[in-house]
């Protein structure tokens, strides 16, 4: 891409490591449940430092597996957080558990643990956190919840692959379940994909059957345990996952690096307030570059006015409590109003690894134009 062409929102790193991974699998006649698909899990799950990983078709698929493995059903609650992506509320929904929103701390967007504190009932079962933008959660607080309260945890990592908490553990290592996602604007990709990670008590092989059809490793094709979907991985998307865990290091490496050069390109923009990389122990792990623009700036008119120079950008995001699916259960607005706040003003810029550092000045410059050019 030339750096005074289009700059697009995201952009995958697929290279000679993965089309020869991809051919080895297309030549070896094994294109599902193969030995690809294995190592895949294995790979992923010694880079976790985790004992196991299975691998499914998404984030979706990954998050539906973990409510129905900590036995979340109707009459339930879950607390999250409305200030995510729509998958995380959606995966309760398919089971009849009710989200229960609370509002994000105004630093890191994140469920905040007071909040969910305040609203534990009689009903609920379980805490819900999404790692948003790859900013670790607050899990230390979100678990001794969840301990006081004997409530399970299903952690949504889909955007924070490689992200440090505050006692200066992995994301998705911790003891709970915890889910990523592969598509092709996360740190890593398979195309479409996702792994599902149980560090707790949840098993497995209970997990490897429930993806396929409710078959056991011991059982035949048309034999079934008991009720399962098909959220298989194909084994060639697991070899895109293993060329690129491969160098998942050096693509979260260039991604920090692009955040820094960003970071000092919008010291300058007036109006414009930059994400934290850092806090105390906590390491974010760069999914997305969402700025969040001071009062008076009419962030949808800014967005309109980089597509006319050619950069794109995304409001970033939508809140989940006022899609109608979520206000038929009673949601409104201005019920959290950090979170609301943060939807109205945030929007996501062009950010991968490849992008130069001429690219990021020419975002910033547009964006520096695009402000002032109104209100
Ligand atoms: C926070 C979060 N949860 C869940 C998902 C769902 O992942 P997928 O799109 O792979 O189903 C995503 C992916 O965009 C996400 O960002």
């Amino acid at each position: 891409m030339s750096d005074a062409g289009p700059i697009q929102l995201a952009q995958p790193e697929i290279g000679a490591r993965e089309e020869e991974l991809v051919l080895e699998v297309l030549r070896s006649g094994r294109l599902s449940l193969g030995p690809m698909g294995q190592r895949f899990e294995r790979e992923l799950a010694a880079w976790l430092g985790a004992q196991d990983a299975v691998a499914v078709s998404s984030g979706t698929t990954a998050l539906h597996l973990g409510v129905r493995a900590l036995g979340w059903g109707p009459g339930d609650e879950v607390l999250t957080s409305p200030f995510s992506f729509v998958a995380s509320a959606n995966c309760l929904l398919y089971e009849g558990v009710r989200p229960v929103f609370c509002d994000v701390d105004p630093e890191t967007l994140n469920l905040d643990s007071s909040a969910a504190a305040a609203v534990v009932g009689e009903r609920t079962r379980g805490i819900l956190p999404i790692h948003i933008f790859g900013f670790p959660a607050a899990m230390p607080e979100l678990e001794a919840l969840a301990a006081a309260n004997g409530l399970g945890i299903l952690e949504d990592a889909c955007e924070a692959l490689g992200a440090v908490d505050s006692e200066g553990r992995a994301v998705g290592s911790r003891g709970n379940l915890a889910t990523f996602a592969f598509y092709a604007n996360k740190q890593m990709t398979t195309g479409e994909g996702g792994m599902i990670v149980p560090t707790g008590p949840e098993s497995a092989a209970g997990l490897r059957s429930a993806r396929n059809q409710g078959r056991a490793a011991d059982m035949g094709w048309l034999e079934h345990e008991g009720l399962g979907f098909n959220y298989r991985l194909s084994d060639l998307a697991a070899a895109l996952g293993v060329a690129q865990v491969e160098k998942l290091d050096s693509l979260l490496r260039r991604r920090s690096g692009v955040a820094e050069l960003y970071a000092q390109g919008l010291a300058e923009v007036e109006g414009v307030r930059a994400p934290i990389a850092a806090r105390g122990s906590e390491r974010r792990s760069w999914f997305v570059y969402t700025v969040r623009l001071d009062a008076g700036i009419d962030r949808d008119a800014t967005i309109a006015r980089l597509a006319e120079r050619g950069i794109a950008s995304k409001a970033y995001l939508p809140c989940i409590h006022l899609f109608p699916h979520l206000r038929e259960l009673g949601y409104r607005e201005g019920q959290f109003p950090v979170a609301e706040a943060a939807s109205a003003d945030s929007l996501a810029l062009p950010f991968f690894p490849a992008m130069s550092e001429s690219q990021v000045g020419r975002v910033c410059e547009e964006l520096a134009a695009a402000i002032r050019s109104g209100p």
